[in-house]
């Protein structure tokens, strides 16, 4: 059934194409479906660079593509999606622009929080929040308190995260375990290292997504990405639209993951 499907890809006509994607999501059975899609949200520059625009237009616009990108994670009943905001080496960029993200991020939790409570979205944010000014942290801790109990899509933004910092923190978080004597270096495996990590508590990423082509993870969900399929599209990400997020997730079913095993696939 599901090959029939998608060997019907015949249209040259991009929206048509589309349409087609949406409607093949909804024949993809459970198992196939991806639990945790996590996004690199790139190309803000770049789009607004091709409209003669400033940087921040193309992240103002990245705002909105987020915005469609969560309500998408809805209706396809997603159980997680983590998504780039800002990395530990973001800090790196002119302090105007850095100053102009947190802004965004601070006006988009206070726009956007009582819209997605109310479409019962669980908050979460993973990276070395505390280094942001206490204003902004208090907003974090609003938005996670207040959704705690959604039961909805889990919704995890990265901010000031960058993958090798977390694992750093987690091996000196155990460090510290291990010098109180709570436990043994023995006692150390993957499980509870992965019970130290931001993520705690979601499933591994299986589809990672990153748009505007560069074809990098950028220091994002290292750990967690072990064995995610990845999807890379040339699109800048503030054109990203539902029905991107459609085609990836149609092609992740027809991936065959073996685990380091051996095929399933007849
Ligand atoms: C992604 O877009 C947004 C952040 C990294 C915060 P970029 O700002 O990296 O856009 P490009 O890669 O320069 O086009
Ligand atoms: C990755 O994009 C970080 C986010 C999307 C937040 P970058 O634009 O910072 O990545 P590089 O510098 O191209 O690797
Ligand atoms: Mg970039």
């Amino acid at each position: 059934m599901l090959k029939k499907l998608f060997g019907r890809k015949n249209q040259s006509n991009k929206d048509n194409e589309s349409e087609n994607f949406s409607d093949l999501l909804k024949n993809i059975d459970s198992e196939n479906m991806p639990r945790h899609v996590a996004i690199i949200m790139d190309g803000n520059g770049r789009w607004a660079n091709g409209r003669g625009l400033i940087r921040s237009a193309g992240h103002t616009a990245g705002v909105k593509a987020l915005k469609r990108a969560l309500n998408a994670a809805i209706d396809f009943k997603l159980e997680a999606l983590t998504v780039y905001a800002f990395s530990t080496e973001n800090w790196k960029r002119p302090t105007a622009e850095v100053d102009f993200l947190l802004k965004l991020f601070s006006d988009y939790l206070e726009k956007e929080l009582n819209e997605m409570d109310q479409k019962n979205v669980h908050i979460d944010f993973i990276g070395r929040v505390d280094g942001f000014s206490p204003g902004l942290q208090a907003q974090m801790d609003d938005a996670r308190k207040r959704t705690e109990n959604n039961t909805g899509v889990r919704f995890t933004v990265a901010v000031n995260y960058g993958g090798q910092d977390e694992v750093v923190r987690v091996a000196q978080a155990l460090a510290r375990e291990v010098k109180m004597g709570s436990c043994q270096p023995e006692d150390i495996d993957a499980k509870l290292f992965e019970s130290h990590l931001d993520t705690k508590g979601l499933p591994a990423v299986d589809l990672l997504i990153r748009t505007s082509g560069d074809m990098r993870l950028s220091n994002f969900l290292i750990w967690q990405s072990a064995y995610a399929e990845f999807w890379f599209t040339d699109t800048n990400w503030p054109d990203f639209t539902k029905e991107d997020l459609a085609e990836a997730i149609v092609d992740f079913s027809k991936r065959d993951r073996r685990f380091g095993g051996l095929s399933n696939q007849k």
